[in-house]
């Protein structure tokens, strides 16, 4: 369990799976997620979701994001490795009531100390639809890089990276 002021990131657990498929489930948080982006049938999402309920990836995969002051479910965040293999990716959604409150960037920023930190990584990527400016601007505020466009899963998204030497150059501390 990883904690910041407001939030609480812990593994996901059986009783998750309502509020995880009802995440996955809504057109406006699933808009830039996925590719293609946007959300899938019923059971797919169903499907996805009791995998990654009992999937172990040892210090990676997901973490549910709850409110520390009520427990409330506000979305989810994951360190996923890239197709390619090599680098670890840094993932987030969260439930639509939840959003523009600097809730994303708290439970990212959490998730990043632990993977630079904890885990050692030396590098986390992320990726985003070029049109995704909110989630382009939660990584800006985290201390990621741009680093143009690359092909991932068959279509164009916006490429960054940060570092531990980076974070600490242009991050929130
Ligand atoms: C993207 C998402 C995670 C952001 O969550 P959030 O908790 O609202 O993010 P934060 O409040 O921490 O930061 C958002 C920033 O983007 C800015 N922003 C929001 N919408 C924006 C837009 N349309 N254009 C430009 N900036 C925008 C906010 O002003 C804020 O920046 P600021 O602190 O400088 O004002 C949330 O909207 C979400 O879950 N979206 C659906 C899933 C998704 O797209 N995930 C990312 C996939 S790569």
């Amino acid at each position: 369990m990883i904690e910041s002021p407001r939030l609480r990131l812990r593994r996901l657990r059986p009783s998750d799976e309502r509020d995880l498929i009802a995440l996955d489930s809504d057109p406006e948080v699933m808009r830039y997620v996925g590719s293609p982006a946007g959300p899938r049938s019923f059971e797919e999402t169903a499907d996805r979701v009791r995998l990654r309920i009992a999937e172990d990836q040892g210090p990676l995969g997901f973490w549910v994001v709850e409110s520390r002051a009520d427990g409330g479910f506000r979305g989810l965040c994951a360190l996923i490795r890239m197709p390619s293999g090599d680098d670890v990716e840094l993932a987030y959604r969260l439930t639509r009531s939840s959003w523009g409150q600097g809730l994303a960037t708290e439970a990212a920023n959490t998730l990043l100390d632990y993977a630079l930190g904890v885990v050692a990584l030396p590098r986390i990527v992320a990726v985003t639809y070029p049109d995704n400016r909110a989630s382009q601007r939660v990584l800006e505020k985290l201390g990621f890089l741009p680093r143009g466009l690359i092909d991932y899963k068959g279509v164009q998204v916006a490429y960054y990276v940060v570092t531990r030497a980076t974070r600490n150059a242009s991050g929130p501390r």
